[in-house]
């Protein structure tokens, strides 16, 4: 053991660091995909084309992850904050009692007050396209006004927090 701790600590270090790396990947927590389900009747194609780029990552059954999100342990945050996030709502299972407890107000000013998306989602470049302009934000807010008033689905009881 003497031997061990002596000048082969930083290796030994090392070796238990990688081997615990490895080992934490095989953890079967990540984000999966299940089927959709349905979606809400769009009142347009355009605002489901901004609902996807800006909330779909979190709020759908059609997560994309990048590649390096894949590696645990982060992808164990990121696996984490999905499933919260379809808690809250999920375009993917509209009608279902998957749906999640926001209610057709609340997701609208989410959008309009910038809430959503979550502002860490677009730093250092990432999602470029989840970064609305202030018209595309209008856009969408509107579009899904328009759609939740006229296919508000089944929001769970109780509402959002
Ligand atoms: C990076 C992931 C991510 C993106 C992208 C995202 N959200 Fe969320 N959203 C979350 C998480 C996580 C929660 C749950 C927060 C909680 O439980 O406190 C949430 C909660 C919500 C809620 C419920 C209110 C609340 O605070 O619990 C609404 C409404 C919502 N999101 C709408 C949207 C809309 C609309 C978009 C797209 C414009 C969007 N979100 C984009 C992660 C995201």
């Amino acid at each position: 053991m003497r031997l061990l701790l002596g000048p082969f600590r930083w290796l030994v270090t090392l070796i238990v660091a990688f081997v615990l790396f490895g080992a934490a990947q095989l953890v079967p927590y990540r984000v999966d995909d299940p089927p959709v389900v349905a979606e809400p009747r769009w009142n347009d194609p355009a605002t489901r084309t901004l609902a996807v780029v800006a909330c779909f990552d979190c709020h759908s059954n059609e997560s994309h992850p990048y590649a390096w999100e894949k590696i645990a342990p982060l992808s164990w945050w990121i696996t984490n904050h999905v499933k919260e996030g379809r808690s809250a709502l999920n375009f993917s299972e509209w009608g279902t009692a998957q749906q999640g407890r926001a209610n057709p107000d609340e997701i609208v000013e989410s959008v309009r007050n910038g809430s959503m998306p979550p502002n860490f989602y677009t730093w250092l470049g990432l999602h470029g396209d989840a970064k609305l302009t202030p018209a595309e934000r209008t856009q969408l807010a509107d579009g899904l006004a328009a759609t939740l008033a006229a296919d508000p689905g089944t929001p769970s009881a109780g509402g959002g927090d």
